[in-house]
């Protein structure tokens, strides 16, 4: 096991560049089982989870090459397989992106249920209410999602919750079923309208995605393509917080500004300066941070994937904030830590009141999620002292390299191996 360490208190200077979204590269990993014929990605980021998709995807039968780094090739043309195992979806939720591929390409599907995570209960009951829409009959046995369908029809769904993964899996099914289906309430986070790109390009006809109507023209069979994927607005934002929370000087580079309002509004309320050029993001802190309320939402309001470092950052504002989590009920395990290092916090139900001190002060931390582990290191480069985070597997989930571009900011922070704990022996 690895961790990181961190000597906090360095002023983040220089440019960094982003790498591209894990949100939107696995659901279009996922894509690739619909078409006949190569599917080829670039900007793909390193991550674990990209890792667990290529290995769920080739158990599936698709064959996966690397020709370089950040180049996957995907070819599903003699793909098989229709099973998701549990040892692979309890690693990774997103596992369950291949439901509505398999579904529409083999007509069967046994997806294992994922069951509770760290953030929440996390059902998928919205998934599969749009895919017996579309005319699969779903059961469920041994902890599995069985779906078959002889053949999927184009429906009108609606959803009770705008669900990103649950819109990605309807709208990969209906590109494949005959005749037109529309998804009312969908998710319109730029990941969906990422995924509805890509399958355009294999030909699927799908219009609205990045809006909450989509409409999807069913067509007889999809074939490959080459597509880039587009920068992770997640990173961006948590290399934001990091120059705001070390009072730094930084540019992000190679980001799509448009995907971060809401949270560019609240780091300049939080007395950041903000400058952006086209793809690049300038964030400077001269002064004191002032304490901001947040409530996380879906596209385009606060998402909840920043919260927690966001919530970092107001451990050291001057004043109250009050931080609100609307789309997960029990996404606040990173408090328990940020207390260890002196914040002061105190949770009330889907509430935090964040009431700002001086200095936080380094600890031995854990990390349990990966976002949670996002906002451990930013607090660690802003506390006082060393800070240790363990358990970092969650954030290889999803950030690149990230102590290698904190270093070329001027971070002290590496990585090591976890010295053997000491055990305790009884007489
Ligand atoms: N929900 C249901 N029923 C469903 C589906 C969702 O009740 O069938 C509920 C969930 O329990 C949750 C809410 O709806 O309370 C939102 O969940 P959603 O389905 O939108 O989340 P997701 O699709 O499982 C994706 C991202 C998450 C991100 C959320 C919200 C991927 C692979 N994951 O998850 O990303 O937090 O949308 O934006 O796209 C992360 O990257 O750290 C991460 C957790």
């Amino acid at each position: 096991m690895e961790r990181i360490v961190i000597q906090g208190g360095t002023p983040l200077q220089g440019k960094i560049r982003i790498s591209g979204a894990k949100n939107a590269a696995l659901p279009i990993m996922a894509a690739s089982l619909l078409c006949h014929g190569r599917c080829s990605l670039s900007n793909v980021p390193a991550l674990r989870d990209v890792n667990t998709m290529v290995v769920l995807l080739r158990d599936l039968g698709v064959v996966i090459g690397q020709p370089e780094p950040g180049r996957l090739e995907l070819d599903a043309s003699e793909a098989r397989g229709h099973r998701a195992s549990y040892d692979l979806v309890r690693t990774m939720r997103a596992s369950v992106l291949v439901l509505g591929p398999l579904i529409a390409r083999f007509g069967r599907a046994e997806v294992s249920l994922p069951g509770g995570c760290a953030i929440g209960a996390r059902p998928i009951n919205i998934h599969l209410m749009g895919l017996e829409k579309l005319g699969a009959t779903i059961s469920i046995e041994n902890g599995y999602a069985c779906a078959e369908a002889s053949v999927l029809k184009g429906a009108k769904i609606t959803l009770d919750f705008p669900t990103v993964t649950g819109t990605m899996n309807i709208m990969m099914a209906a590109s494949l079923a005959k005749g037109s289906s529309v998804i009312e309430n969908a998710a319109c986070e730029p990941e969906v309208g990422e995924l509805a790109s890509a399958l355009n390009l294999m030909g699927a006809r799908i219009y609205g995605a990045g809006s909450d109507r989509i409409e999807i023209h069913g067509v007889e069979s999809l074939s490959g393509m080459s597509y880039e994927i587009m920068p992770d607005r997640i990173e961006t934002g948590t290399f934001l917080v990091a120059g705001a929370i070390t009072g730094g000087d930084i540019t992000v580079q190679g980001c799509r500004p448009e995907h971060l309002d809401a949270v560019i509004n609240k780091l300049r309320e939080a007395g950041a300066e903000i400058f952006i050029r086209d793809h690049d993001i300038r964030i400077r802190r001269l002064g004191e941070l002032h304490a901001v309320d947040v409530k996380t939402g879906v596209y385009p309001a606060f998402a909840t994937d920043m919260q927690a470092q966001f919530m970092a950052l107001m451990t050291i504002a001057r004043g109250s904030s009050v931080i609100t989590e609307t789309v997960f009920e029990n996404r606040f395990m990173h408090v328990a830590e940020l207390l260890r290092m002196g914040a002061d916090i105190l949770v009330e139900g889907n509430n935090a009141v964040v009431r700002g001190v001086e200095q936080l002060s380094g600890a031995p931390l854990m990390a349990t999620d990966l976002r949670a582990s996002a906002s451990l290191i930013l607090a660690g480069l802003a506390a006082q002292g060393e800070t240790t985070v363990s358990r970092i597997y969650h954030i290889d989930r999803g950030y690149e390299k990230i102590e290698k571009k904190l270093q070329d900011l001027g971070a002290k922070i590496r990585r090591e191996k976890e010295p053997e704990k000491n055990t305790v022996q009884t007489v």
